[in-house]
């Protein structure tokens, strides 16, 4: 039997649910997001860890060492595209977002005071900025912290489901849902 939702605001609050699932748990899917950005002209793209989910916002948030080059490029340009997939949905997400970085103040330090105590802090204190050419690779270890916080506010949802019962396609937008042709 297919219990598929054809609902459209169902299928966009469950795209939230799995998005702040997601935020919590290690092994889902979505954890781990492609970031595209502009850089001068040409796209550029990475894998970044999606820590946050605030959905009343349609914000999701990320980690970043302030010096690495795609801060430069979201203060130049401060759109980007945000995109995942999940084989156990079926489900791939594209979302518009503009993107602003937060390198101080108090949201900075009380999240920082968190991950300082894990493993994961030795990414933010490298004295070379992300991206330096060196000689050979090695640890750099230093004291001072360049922690900066990426916040995405997602505009637009382009879901894809690939079902082999017909692939659906739908855009969630601030003008109201809509579908597409897959
Ligand atoms: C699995 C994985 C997770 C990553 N998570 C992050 C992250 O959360 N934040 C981040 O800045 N870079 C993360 N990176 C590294 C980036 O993909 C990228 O190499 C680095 O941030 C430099 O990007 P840039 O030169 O575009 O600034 C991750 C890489 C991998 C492979």
């Amino acid at each position: 039997m297919d219990t598929r939702v054809d609902a459209l605001n169902l299928i966009e609050a469950a795209c939230w649910n799995e998005l702040e699932r997601a935020a919590h748990e290690r092994e889902h899917e979505w954890r781990l997001m492609a970031l595209a950005t502009a850089d001068s002209g040409a796209p550029d793209l990475r894998t970044v860890v999606l820590r946050e989910c605030d959905r009343t916002v349609r914000q999701l948030t990320f980690y970043t060492d302030a010096r690495s080059p795609k801060v430069a490029q979201i203060a130049r340009v401060p759109q980007g595209t945000l995109l995942v997939w999940s084989r156990r949905l079926g489900w791939q997400l594209r979302m518009r977002c503009h993107l602003a970085i937060e390198a101080d103040g108090q949201a900075v330090s009380s999240r920082w005071a968190r991950l300082k105590m894990t493993p994961s802090a030795q990414d933010y204190l490298s004295p070379l900025p992300p991206g330096t050419p060196i000689e050979r690779p090695g640890l750099e270890r230093g004291t001072r912290e360049h922690f900066a916080v990426v916040h995405a506010r997602i505009s637009t949802i382009d879901w894809l489901e690939l079902h082999a019962g017909g692939h659906r396609r739908a855009r969630f937008a601030a003008a109201g849902p809509g579908w597409l042709h897959p």
